[in-house]
């Protein structure tokens, strides 16, 4: 039986993991469907979101589903995040370009195959190059974590809306304000993956342009945004919290900043999530 191993250095565990039990909800708002589905993830990394996905297809009742993820695997951080006082880019450019990363994804990959018996399908390559030749409403769920440059996150979420069936999910991370309460999002830089904005906090602006341009209001908690499609129109929708829970590959140090989104109220889930 192959191990899930998400290593510190190599930024495994990536972005605000409060947004993994919201990701699990997701999952439940699909299981009413009785049938395996096939879900598409653009930016995988090491495969932490990844294993969220299988343990919640797994205790829904779905498994034999298929989880297809796109990433080159490869350099895509701006200059000017490299060269930013944020080390983490550095890093993480480094670690993809020395063709890191991308072994630790397919041993995750394996073990969640394993553990989840669900399919893992790895198209290594930038979104701009593998979305095209995937067939065009073929996913009950789509889920967009790739590059957060706002000309990458509008190509994501414009061809992520010809990817999601009728009825299916089209989700994201890393929105943190939606585009109606930054009106002023297009005239900020565009190379910059993170931006600190007085009085808002820190803000992926490419993600909040790009989803409020091609989708205008979407359902949003703690970073994770989700709509669904209905016809030829998204809409926003409510998810289950009962459905959510935390991931098993998450360690002592994720379980307290979980602890502490509930606890303190920034996450609008039930306490029991992290008593049981
Ligand atoms: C924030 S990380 C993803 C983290 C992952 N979803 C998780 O939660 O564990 C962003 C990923 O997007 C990938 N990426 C960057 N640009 C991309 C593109 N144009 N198409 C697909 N993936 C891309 C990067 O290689 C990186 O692995």
């Amino acid at each position: 039986m192959s191990e899930l191993h998400f290593p510190t250095d190599a930024a495994a565990i990536q972005g605000r993991v409060i947004r993994h039990p919201w990701m699990a909800a997701a999952i439940g708002a699909l299981a009413g469907l009785g049938r395996p589905v096939r879900m598409l993830e653009i930016g995988s990394w090491a495969g932490s979101s990844c294993a969220t996905w299988g343990e919640a297809l797994r205790r829904n009742g779905m498994a034999g589903s298929t989880i297809v993820c796109v990433d080159p695997w490869d350099g895509y951080i701006s200059k000017t995040d490299i060269d930013s006082d944020r080390p983490v880019y550095r890093r993480m450019d480094e670690w993809a370009r020395e063709g890191r990363v991308l072994p630790l994804f397919l041993s995750n990959a394996k073990a969640i195959e394993q553990r989840d018996s669900v399919r893992v399908v790895m198209m290594k390559g930038f979104s701009t190059e593998i979305c095209p030749l995937l067939a065009p409403e073929s996913f009950d769920l789509v889920y967009i974590d790739g590059s957060h440059y706002y000309r990458d996150a509008l190509f994501d979420v414009s061809i992520g809306k010809t990817l999601v069936r009728d009825g299916g999910i089209l989700s994201g991370d890393d929105l943190e304000i939606q585009l109606r309460d930054l009106p002023d999002a297009a005239t900020y830089p565009e190379d910059v993956d993170v931006l600190t904005i007085p009085g808002r906090g820190n803000v992926h602006v490419g993600v909040t342009r790009a989803v409020g341009e091609q989708l205008g209001e979407v359902g949003m908690e703690n970073g994770f945004w989700y709509t669904r499609r209905e016809g030829s129109v998204f809409r926003p929708f409510a998810l289950d919290t009962s459905k959510a829970f935390v991931s098993a590959h998450f360690g002592p140090q994720e379980r307290a900043f979980i602890a502490e989104d509930i606890e303190s109220g920034r996450a609008k889930l039930p306490k029991s999530l992290i008593s049981g």
